[in-house]
């Protein structure tokens, strides 16, 4: 059930939504002690610039109670026996919840007991147009009635489209070297289609290491590879190779070899991270799995400026970040272009949930990649693409991209009151732009533990019914369909709000 609202809201214009941030929500960031938490709530009580109505005077606490919980013997017959079959059948790499999923409408979803969640992860940033969406069941029945495969042998209607809109919108919106609004037509840029991420980044990988033999005369010492500490970009084994976590890594190893890692942010010793000896250097603009950490644009531009010394490909993963969920095409389509990359690679949200990833290249990257240079049997089936180019032509429509602005806007100006009601617990600065949102928390898992850790508020949020995310070891995470709407966004924040304080003083059941 959704508590009715908070606040009463008018849709404000796009101009008002996209000024800069207030300098009092940039103000909130700086303050970390218990001490100033009067001040915050003061702040909380102020109108917002970008939505005047708004008002709290202190944390909801509408759900501290429990409504999602049920023991694991009051479970259906049905959630029973797929329990059981999952357990013994299933290759057993995740740790879930007691919970099948069955249907979903919007950004909910219900289980097989009749409960009904508000899905604020959105199949980990990738259900872009919520669950059920009725225009993506239409062309999944059509085009599935037409051609659901035929290997990449031959030519299909979709994939030369949906490459070609990734490329149109690349060159309108900016990114990959492209100032935005950019009309010429050359020089342009290549896409190749693959199933995941992981893919996607393996595909790039590869580009780096060959474009590097070609450059080079077929020397070859230009094998190395460069990425960051908290990046993840797959679990194949070379994309698993630049995630240094060792969590991920360390049974699989040896990994790939010729792989250096340095740290986002920090340009002491960017001279000698990247030499001469590397082909690609591998970032996400925005880092997602890894806490939702937003790099500099500073050290995007002197990555970039080293990159073209020694001429490395620099590869910017957008699986996660990208695809408008920072209210942008790219991460980076706002930064100049002296920040830009000359590979973007691209999946979760690009057909709406159905499995597709994309390696998108600047034109001069893709000339040693020749016929049989890299390939896949379902890459860019006929499918995939009538999918992701339906779920691209609608997120990139500007009247959706300014909701999105809105409605980040107002994700944010909740999100900014938590720091301050909350300050033993959550870190003050907001993470992420748009609607990939994380909440730092003291609690890392190594300092601080007898402060609240993420995981026990994701676990309390789903208790009372919203599911998110954690982060790396100090952040819960918000990615929720672009779709989402105000009234969800109340019910996930009122939620939270509710939650933090039932696990900082204790539940009042
Ligand atoms: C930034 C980033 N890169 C790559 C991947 C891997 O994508 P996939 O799980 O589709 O292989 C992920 C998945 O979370 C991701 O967040």
């Amino acid at each position: 059930m959704i508590r009715t609202t908070t606040a009463r809201f008018g849709r404000l214009p796009h101009s008002v939504l996209s000024q800069a941030r207030p300098a009092c929500l940039d103000s909130l960031r700086q303050r970390s002690d218990s001490s100033k938490s009067a001040a915050f709530q003061a702040r909380c009580l102020s109108s917002s610039p970008f939505y005047p109505h708004y008002r709290a005077a202190s944390p909801n606490t509408s759900y501290l109670s429990a409504t999602h919980t049920l023991p694991p013997a009051d479970l259906s017959v049905e959630t029973q026996k797929l329990l059981a079959l999952g357990e013994e059948y299933l290759l057993g790499v995740y740790a879930r919840p007691d919970i099948v999923l069955s249907h979903g409408k919007g950004s909910w979803v219900w289980d097989l007991e009749g409960r009904k969640y508000l899905d604020f992860c959105a199949g980990i940033a990738v259900n872009a147009l919520g669950h059920g969406d009725e225009g993506m069941a239409e062309v999944l029945k059509t085009q599935a009635a037409k051609l659901i495969h035929s290997s990449n042998v031959y030519h299909n209607a979709w994939s030369p489209r949906l490459a070609s809109l990734l490329v149109s919108l690349t060159r309108k919106e900016g990114g990959l070297g492209f100032a935005p609004g950019t009309t010429s037509s050359t020089p342009g840029a290549k896409v190749f289609f693959a199933n995941s991420g992981t893919e996607a980044n393996e595909g790039a990988l590869k580009i780096a290491r060959r474009l590097a033999r070609a450059r080079t005369d077929d020397s070859t010492s230009k094998t190395f590879f460069v990425c960051f500490e908290n990046a993840f970009h797959g679990r194949t084994m070379g994309a698993l190779s630049v995630t240094p976590n060792s969590k991920y890594q360390a049974p699989f190893r040896p990994l790939v070899g010729d792989v250096r890692v340095g740290k986002v942010n920090e340009l002491d010793g960017l001279n000698e991270l990247i030499d001469e000896n590397t082909c690609g250097v591998i970032v996400e603009p925005i880092q997602g799995e890894g806490g939702v950490n937003v790099v500099e644009m500073g050290w995007l531009s002197a990555v970039r400026k080293r990159c073209d010394e020694v001429k490395a490909t620099l590869i910017f993963d957008e699986v996660q970040c990208g695809l408008y969920r920072t209210g942008r095409l790219w991460a980076h389509s706002r930064l100049p272009v002296d920040c830009h990359p000359d590979i973007v690679t691209m999946a979760k949200p690009l057909a709406g949930g159905y499995p597709i990833g994309a390696v998108m290249v600047r034109d001069e990257v893709a000339k040693p990649m020749g016929p049989g240079a890299h390939g896949t049997t379902f890459g860019g089936s006929p499918l995939a693409c009538a999918l992701g180019h339906y779920v691209l032509s609608r997120v990139s429509d500007p009247a959706f991209v300014a909701y999105i602005d809105d409605i980040s806007s107002y994700l944010e100006t909740r999100l900014h009151c938590l720091p301050g009601w909350f300050p033993k617990t959550i870190q003050p600065e907001i993470r992420g732009r748009g609607l990939m949102r994380g909440l730092g928390f003291w609690n890392n898992g190594k300092v601080m533990k007898d402060r609240v850790a993420p995981g026990k508020v994701m676990e309390l949020a789903r208790e009372r019914g919203l599911l998110v995310l954690t982060a790396g070891s100090d952040a819960v995470r918000l990615v929720p369909s672009l779709n989402v709407g105000r009234a969800e966004v109340d019910f996930a924040v009122d939620v939270l709000e509710s939650c933090l304080s039932v696990a900082e003083n204790g539940s009042k059941e």
